[in-house]
């Protein structure tokens, strides 16, 4: 038998368009950026706040990448440099926590918690919508995993009451769920783990540097303290610096992640031209307070717009992400590629990704799109039709 007729089935379009489709970015990513030669207004880069080609970033990178070199070699468990100890320190302001553990991405931060956390006699609960990376923890965790209905505060409340008799209750969200473009309902979640004694851990991958005015996050959005929970986060997105991961949280608990994560322990941490741009991102955000509210400010007019022209729309109020809410997957990737013709690069997102006919355009709107992106793109969208009503 071939390895191929081994593969799951995911659909022979979905295949197809693997085989061919996978554009080359050809040079740096912003409001506007060069894809196989030719200029899009982009919406697929999740830089929302304009920062991966800010010159401070960059500055701040070159200098880092001159004197550390591209990478140390060395086994973070056993010495990590400067830079990294100055963004462990900003990122402990940052983030309100008492420490700040640093990753290679955060998907090693989320399997590191769990996996380390997690033991025989533990359970780990997983809202049903969370990313890939939980997901994966979850797998790793030597625990049972439990998934309670997506942000169902009632569905959480009887999971946790089902494992009142587990030693650590450990439950895991993510602060935003950008495929949904949707805020996690932090207070009501909080109080159910903390009323069955649980500990919460919210990625905020997509809420750093956007959510809340100062761009703080979650807690800064609901007005909770930062300490009453366990954050773990990307630079990656908006603080554009291109890979690396963390943890915030108590000394403690940090400790315990240095000691025994294997997530930590066996793997290299980001390199410190990448801790750099991430320490020159948040000079860039204390500088600039406005940019998370001109992200969004940007989402508005392109909402405002999309509304107009009677598309549905989901999100765009606490966070940039924009769906555009179509239904079938075809008819989705049509649309996508229509914008594409018309210089407008807005991916769809189709079943495996979202449930069957549920398929969507995600526009990630950043503070680096200016009104002229913004009105272009909605010009390209006169080209395609809204969808029908059901
Ligand atoms: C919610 C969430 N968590 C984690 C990750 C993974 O981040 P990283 O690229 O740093 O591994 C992503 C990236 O898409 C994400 O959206």
């Amino acid at each position: 038998m071939s390895l191929a007729a081994t593969l799951p089935e995911v659909g022979e379009s979905n295949v197809a368009s693997a085989r061919t489709a996978w554009p080359t970015l050809d040079g740096k990513i912003g409001g506007r950026t060069v894809v196989d030669g030719r200029e899009f207004i982009m919406f697929a880069s999740n830089d929302y706040l304009g920062l991966a080609t800010h010159p401070t970033v960059l500055a701040r990178a070159r200098a880092a990448l001159d004197e550390f070199g591209a990478g140390t070699g060395i086994n973070p468990g056993r010495a990590v440099t400067r830079i990294h100890r100055e963004l462990s320190e900003a990122m402990v302001e940052f983030t309100g926590c008492e420490d700040v553990l640093l990753f290679n991405s955060c998907t090693a931060a989320n399997c590191a918690i769990i996996a380390t956390l997690v033991g025989p006699t533990d359970v780990v609960l997983s809202d049903e919508l969370n990313h890939a990376s939980i997901v994966d923890g979850c797998r790793l965790a030597r625990g049972r995993t439990i998934v309670y209905r997506h942000c169902d505060v009632t569905s959480l409340r009887r999971k946790l009451t089902a494992a009142s008799r587990a030693r650590l209750r450990l439950v895991i969200s993510d602060g935003v769920f950008s495929m949904e473009a949707e805020i996690l309902p932090l207070p009501e979640i909080l109080a159910a783990v903390q009323a069955a004694k649980g500990v919460l851990v919210v990625d905020e991958s997509h809420s750093a540097g956007v959510v809340g005015i100062a761009g703080r996050g979650s807690a800064e959005l609901y007005d909770i303290s930062p300490r009453a929970f366990i954050q773990t986060g990307t630079f990656s997105k908006a603080f554009g610096a291109g890979i690396g991961g963390y943890v915030a949280g108590d000394r403690d608990l940090i400790a315990h992640l240095r000691l025994r994560a294997r997530f930590f322990n066996f793997t290299s941490t980001m390199p410190a031209v990448n801790a750099a741009a991430a320490l020159g991102a948040l000079e860039v955000l204390r500088a600039s307070p406005d940019l998370p509210a001109r992200a969004k400010a940007n989402a508005g007019q392109l909402r405002a717009g999309l509304e107009q022209r009677g598309f549905r729309v989901q999100g765009g109020e606490h966070h940039p992400s924009t769906l555009v809410l179509i239904g079938e997957s075809a008819r989705t990737r049509l649309i996508s590629r229509v914008l594409f013709d018309h210089g407008v690069f807005a991916p769809a997102v189709v079943y495996p990704v979202v449930p069957e006919n549920a398929a969507r355009l995600r526009l990630q709107v950043s503070a680096s799109h200016t009104d002229s992106d913004i009105e272009a793109a909605l010009k390209a969208f006169d080209h395609v039709r809204p969808a029908r009503k059901r």
